[in-house]
Parts: structure tokens; C-alpha cells; sequence
């Protein structure tokens, strides 16, 4: 009722009242499946590469592995394949990778972007970063290392591409990651691994440890897309988008971020409150 009274006082007595105020902590759009989400995505990744190629300059991404991403790089190929889109002067990042892992596994994320992307576009592989996972276990630290001084001598990334785990991870940066953490080797938490369970023919093969990109270089990337679908994600989506910054929820640090939006289908933003009360986020119409 409070917020409801402050509403009309705002509409009534302030002539510059802005239609598009409202209280989310993060942008959020969601649509009728995935599919019309990803294409969205797809689009503004197209745009970003367009404009960078138009200007001389490498379009910097930043790339994430899952089921989620799979139908927004469906697209990209699409725009490819049928509208010119060119990955030419493009250079990837991706977020992690299992460790130990092997590029050829069928589990490997460096396999993932093959199929799912690199396979079917004109990008050059030189230009193509995954965490790698055959290093010794001594060189990880000064692989990492390396690793973000290579986004950073770009300038950072131009567009951080994620998914969200069950339990709010970001990349692998599990529950109790700090905002400033850096690239690194990461102990994955059980949900994590639950979750992947069944690509690696149950819990006792899945992976226990995981090299990471830190929260700092999401955190610093120009731009942020996160998307989220089914039921799967409702609630950590309520979460991060409507509960406090915390550690324990590490997609909750983008409510800091000042360039991100999440992309989700109806069922992830089941439990937002621009779903469930939309009367407290603006205009009643
Ligand atoms: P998913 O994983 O896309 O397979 O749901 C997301 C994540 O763990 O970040």
C-alpha cells in the first residue's frame, strides 16, 4: 500500500514522472519461449559484431556453454548461413571448462561450441579462447592469469553471454564466490554437479573441479545478457533478480551491474514481481 500511495503521489504531483521507471534491480524481458528470447539475443550479438567490423575494430564476446545458449547460437548460424552475418575479426571468450578434460571428450566445452557454433560460422579458430583443460595442474594458476590479461588487452569484453545455474552460479562461480574473484580453478558445488549428472553417466564421473572466469571479468564486461528458461530457473531468477546482493546467489552481483538485462521465457519469470504484482513496478494501465 505504501509503494501503491507512492505511485499515485509520483504520477499526480511530478510533471516529469517517467513511464519507464520502475523498481526492478535487474532489466529483465521476458518472452512466450525460448526460442523468441534467443532470437532477440542473436540479434543484438549480430548488431555488436556488425558495428565493430563496420568501424575496423574485433568484436569482443564473451561465450557460455549449456542447454541454454543453444537455440541463440542456432540463430547466429541461421544469420550466418542465410542473412551474411560474418565472424570475421570476431574473438571469443569463453567462460570455463571442466578440468581435467580432453578438447575431443564428448563432455568438453571446447566440443560444445564446436557443434553447437564454430563448426558452421566463418570465425577464425586462432580467435577462439576456452579455458583449457589438459594444462598442468602447476600451470593453471599462470594459464588464468593469462587468460584475463588477453580480455583486458582488448578492453574488456563487448558482451558477456550467460546462462544461470540452479543454484545462481554465473560461469562456475559457485555459491560464496567474491565479486572480485578472478579466474581460477573452482570446486563445483553438488547441485552443479547434480545437475550435470547425466552427460557424464552419473554423479561418480562427473567432474569435481572446473576452471573458472571470475566474477571481476563478468562483472567488468561492457555489456551482460543472461538468459534463463523453464521451470528449472524460477526461483533462483526470483532470487537474483529480487533478493539481496549476496555471495550465496553470485548472479545477485549484477543487480550492480550497470549494462545488463536478463532474457527468460514466461515460466522463468513466473515469480517476478512485474509478473506477480506489475502494479508495484509502474503504471497501472
Ligand atoms: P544450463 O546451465 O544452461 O544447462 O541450464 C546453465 C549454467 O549452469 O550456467
Amino acid at each position: 500500500i505504501i509503494q501503491f500511495t507512492n505511485f499515485m503521489a509520483n504520477s499526480v504531483f511530478n510533471d516529469a514522472y517517467d513511464l519507464s521507471f520502475n523498481y526492478e534491480k535487474i532489466p529483465t524481458e521476458f518472452y512466450k519461449n525460448a526460442l523468441e528470447a534467443s532470437k532477440v539475443v542473436a540479434k543484438e550479438i549480430a548488431d555488436l559484431i556488425r558495428r565493430k567490423q563496420a568501424a575496423g575494430k574485433p568484436a569482443v564476446l564473451g561465450l557460455a556453454t549449456g542447454n541454454t545458449p543453444k537455440l541463440m547460437y542456432a540463430e547466429l548460424i541461421r544469420l550466418h548461413k542465410e542473412e551474411g552475418l560474418s565472424f570475421k575479426g570476431v574473438h571469443t571468450f569463453n567462460l570455463d571448462e571442466y578440468y581435467p578434460m580432453q578438447p575431443d571428450d564428448i563432455n568438453s566445452y571446447v566440443r560444445f561450441m564446436k557443434t553447437n557454433l564454430f563448426d558452421h560460422i566463418d570465425i577464425d579458430m586462432n580467435n577462439v579462447n576456452i579455458p583449457d583443460g589438459t594444462i598442468a595442474k602447476e600451470d593453471i594458476a599462470a594459464f588464468c592469469q593469462e587468460y584475463e590479461a588477453k580480455i583486458d588487452a582488448f578492453g574488456g569484453l563487448d558482451i558477456q553471454v550467460l546462462g544461470i545455474g540452479s543454484n545462481g552460479h554465473v560461469g562456475f562461480n559457485e555459491s560464496g564466490s567474491h565479486i572480485n574473484s578472478k579466474t581460477r580453478l573452482v570446486a563445483l558445488d553438488y547441485s552443479t554437479r547434480y545437475d550435470a549428472r547425466n552427460d557424464f553417466g552419473g554423479l561418480s564421473k562427473t567432474p569435481t573441479v572446473a576452471i573458472s572466469l571470475g566474477v571481476h571479468h563478468i562483472m567488468n564486461a561492457k555489456r551482460v545478457v543472461l538468459l534463463a528458461f523453464g521451470p528449472g530457473k524460477t526461483n533462483i531468477i526470483h532470487k537474483a533478480c529480487e533478493g539481496p546482493v549476496t555471495e550465496h546467489v553470485p548472479a545477485s552481483f549484477l543487480q550492480t551491474h550497470p549494462n545488463v538485462t536478463f532474457y527468460l521465457d514466461e515460466v522463468a519469470a513466473a515469480k517476478l514481481m512485474k509478473v506477480q504484482t506489475p502494479w508495484l513496478m509502474g503504471p497501472v494501465e
